[in-house]
């Protein structure tokens, strides 16, 4: 029996499948009453149409009406058609409206640039002018490797900003690093690949998705200098926050950076590098990309969603020229491929010159933000030190002696403040200091003073201050 959709001045499905249509309709219609998707008043279509769209005879259709009539679930007038009878339904509440989940009143966590900050209006803009020189095929599936215009755009734009060696073709866009990694990673272990190393403090999700890929997981430990690469064994691929490491904040030292580019180049190992936050910068130049030393065995991983918003869902990848067909090949079979429109915008964004003002006025209000954050601290009575170079979303605060970190969570959030111990980012294995990694610009700037102030409440040894 055939299963259709039929308008009910809105759509109600009803499914006819049993060897006793009429019954299969008046059941359906009075559940349909009975739980609200037909609520009183609602018309319903005539028996000529229904019959129609359901492949049934029409007197089918019309008898099952006049049972619906005759039971008072539905009342019909000659020439005024048939509706929901209202003394008869049931009126259960409309599905509500979802609310989105409520973010803490004070958030310090990293990983969130200041979503307040987005620039919605250079957007609107851009997502106008691009939408209307848009031709019509590129709003269909498109190059499976990403527009050409936003892969143009960016190649432009990371050598420009970062040093990355980006031919447009060798880009790849992707809903984000987080998916990139995954491809990367599939990809890798296809071509024989067993293993990936990864710095002894970082984010478990990507550890996890690692591993979920079939690599298996090896870490690495992380000083001042970044990430220790001389250990690396050959074949392996390794996985780097170069230019900012993700949660310590140090930067790959010169002597390191040689290293690993020595590795690359000499020991088959490919190197990842995750440049997530490599735009913000505030005390000097921000070093270049370590792909553009070694670009046939770096991929470099970049993203929007600290620059953006996170829920623009927007990353690229630069990959090895033999890579490229491989990785395109697994993102299109995850079915998973970012929104045309978006990509198209933020092309736009970048030709006319908008992200890089966005990014100007950015590292401006995160540069006063760390700063007012290492203040705070070092006004303290026993002032905790706040370590990593001046970059980024996020610092560490390494808590004073006699201070311990999961209390001290847990005590943050009894006043209303999210933040992060730095063993959430910390591989099992691996052991340092406490400490909490602040994420001072996850807060719009309203907020900013406040979770500040909280913060420093919350990291006071007992009975200090
Ligand atoms: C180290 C690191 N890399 C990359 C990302 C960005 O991931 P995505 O582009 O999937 O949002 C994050 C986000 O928190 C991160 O912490």
């Amino acid at each position: 029996m055939p299963v259709s959709w039929a308008t009910f001045g809105g759509d109600l499905h009803v499914e006819i499948t049993g060897a006793r249509p009429r019954q299969d309709l008046e059941d359906q219609v009075r559940q349909a009453i009975r739980d609200g998707r037909l609520r009183p008043g609602a018309r319903l279509p005539s028996s000529r149409q229904l019959a129609r769209d359901l492949q049934l005879a029409r007197n089918t259709v019309a008898h099952a009406y006049d049972q619906l009539v005759a039971e008072g679930w539905l009342a019909a007038r000659s020439g005024a058609g048939t509706w929901v009878a209202e003394h008869h339904a049931s009126s259960p509440e409309r599905p509500k409206r979802l609310d989105e989940p409520r973010p803490p009143r004070l958030d310090l966590r990293p990983g969130h640039p200041d979503v307040s900050a987005f620039p919605r209006s250079a957007w609107l803009a851009a997502a106008r002018r691009a939408l209307a020189s848009a031709s019509h095929t590129s709003l269909g599936y498109g190059d499976p490797r990403g527009h050409p215009e936003l892969r143009t755009a960016l190649a432009e734009y990371l050598g420009r900003v970062r040093g990355v060696l980006a031919a447009p073709d060798h880009i790849v866009i992707c809903p984000g690093v987080t998916q990139g990694l995954q491809l990367v990673c599939e990809v890798l272990r296809e071509r024989g690949a067993s293993r990936l190393v990864m710095e002894g403090y970082g984010h478990p999700l990507h550890r996890g998705l690692v591993e979920r890929s079939g690599l298996a997981v090896s870490t690495t430990d992380v000083d001042e200098q970044g990430a220790i690469v001389d250990d690396v064994p050959p074949g392996d691929a390794l996985l780097l926050t170069a230019a900012h490491q993700f949660p310590l904040g140090v930067a790959l030292s010169p002597v390191r950076r040689r290293a690993a580019v020595h590795l690359a180049t000499t020991a088959g190992t490919i190197l990842i590098e995750d440049d997530y936050d490599g735009e913000f910068r505030y005390d000097r130049t921000a070093v270049g990309a370590l792909q553009a030393l070694a670009p046939d065995h770096v991929i470099y991983a970049g993203t929007a969603s600290k620059s953006l918003a996170p829920g623009l869902r927007l990353g690229w990848l630069v990959l090895p020229a033999p890579m490229v067909d491989d990785v395109v090949a697994a993102k299109q079979a995850s079915g998973r491929l970012p929104s045309s429109i978006e990509q198209l915008t933020l092309a736009e964004l970048i030709t006319s010159g908008g992200y890089d003002r966005h990014i100007r006025r950015l590292r401006l209000a995160y540069r006063r933000r760390r700063d007012r954050l290492v203040a705070t601290m070092e006004q303290m009575a026993s002032p905790p030190r706040v370590t990593g170079i001046a970059a980024g979303l996020h610092a560490l605060v390494e808590l004073p002696p006699g201070v311990d970190e999961a209390e001290t969570v847990a005590r943050a959030a009894r006043h209303g403040l999210a933040i992060d111990g730095l063993t959430t980012y910390t591989a099992p294995g691996h052991t340092r200091a406490p400490a909490l990694v602040v994420g001072y610009s996850t807060p719009p700037e309203s907020m900013f003073g406040t979770a500040l102030a909280t913060l420093r409440s919350v990291v006071q040894p007992r009975g200090a201050g």
